[in-house]
């Protein structure tokens, strides 16, 4: 299984869309695809149509046995999605309170690295959506993931934004002893408006290669699959955004981003 994580400290910048437009364009060619859903707003959930007020059986579960994951629980929660290879493991808004419910509890950090290693063949990718709010779940997607996905709105603020985020990832690898890899990935992309071009520009040249050599484009078809509750690459195929992430889905796997399995699930990763 190869684990990817879409963050950013930054609301509102796409990562929920990216997760769903790359896992739904793998799905449609055939891979086994899980996408879970690790904010507490659970836009991911409510996207497939479930509700994260009421569902029974969320990402929260997973948490809720004093650090060790029971070896059959995650495969209990997975839910359909409008693809048959895409499925979801949804959030409950009861995951805001993990934050209190969590502290000091020993290997909390590890819970959905622990998880994805009990799914291990059942996946060929899994993608896990995050809350913008630094916390135990964030840290558990850096900890449990091969590679980071940083999608960035290419508007004026969103260099601090990433600065914010990539300061944590410097704190997490310190503190893991093990180098994290990312991509930043520029978003909502309008090639009209001074704000993008000057801002896809600044990143390229402040980061390098870090950046995605292009740039999601703007386009309103993804609102519309959110509302229809189906993959955007479904929805319509054509459009540019649809293109865009086939083309960023195209580079990473050519780059062989996150191929090697984390340590915990090399480890066998139980309990
Ligand atoms: N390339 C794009 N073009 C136009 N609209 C987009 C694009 N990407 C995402 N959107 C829309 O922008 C809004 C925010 O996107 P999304 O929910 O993916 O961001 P997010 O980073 O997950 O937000 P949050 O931090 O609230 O979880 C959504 O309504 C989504 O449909
Ligand atoms: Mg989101």
């Amino acid at each position: 299984m190869r684990i990817w994580t879409v963050a950013n400290q930054k609301g509102g910048v796409g990562k929920t869309t990216t997760a769903v437009a790359l896992g739904g364009i793998l799905a449609q060619q055939g891979k086994r695809v899980l996408l879970l859903d690790l904010d507490p707003h659970g836009s991911l959930t409510s996207y497939f149509k479930y509700d994260p007020d009421s569902i029974r059986g969320s990402v929260y579960d997973l948490f809720m046995h004093e650090g060790k994951v029971p070896a059959d629980l995650p495969r209990t929660l997975i839910r359909d999605t409008s693809h048959p290879n895409l499925k979801l493991l949804p959030a409950s808004t009861a995951q805001a309170t993990l934050e209190r419910k969590m502290v000091g509890v020993e290997g909390m950090g590890l819970i959905i690295s622990k998880s994805l290693a009990h799914l291990w063949d059942d996946f060929d990718y899994a993608f896990l959506d995050n809350t913008p709010v630094l916390g135990v779940l964030l840290i558990n997607a850096l900890a449990a993931c091969q590679h980071i996905l940083i999608p960035v709105q290419t508007e004026f603020l969103a260099l601090k934004g990433l600065e914010r985020m990539l300061h944590t990832l410097g704190m997490v690898m310190k503190s893991q002893k093990n180098p994290l890899s990312y991509t930043v990935i520029p978003t909502m992309f309008d090639r009209r408006t001074q704000a993008s071009v000057q801002t896809f520009r600044t990143l390229r040249q402040q980061y390098g290669d870090v950046v995605w050599r292009y740039a999601i484009p703007v386009d309103t078809k993804f609102r519309d699959a959110s509302r229809a509750g189906v993959i955007p690459s479904v929805y319509d195929a054509a459009t540019h955004g649809v293109r865009g992430y086939e083309k960023l889905l195209h580079d990473l796997l050519e780059a062989n981003v996150g191929f090697n399995p984390p340590p915990q699930a090399q480890a066998g990763g139980a309990a």
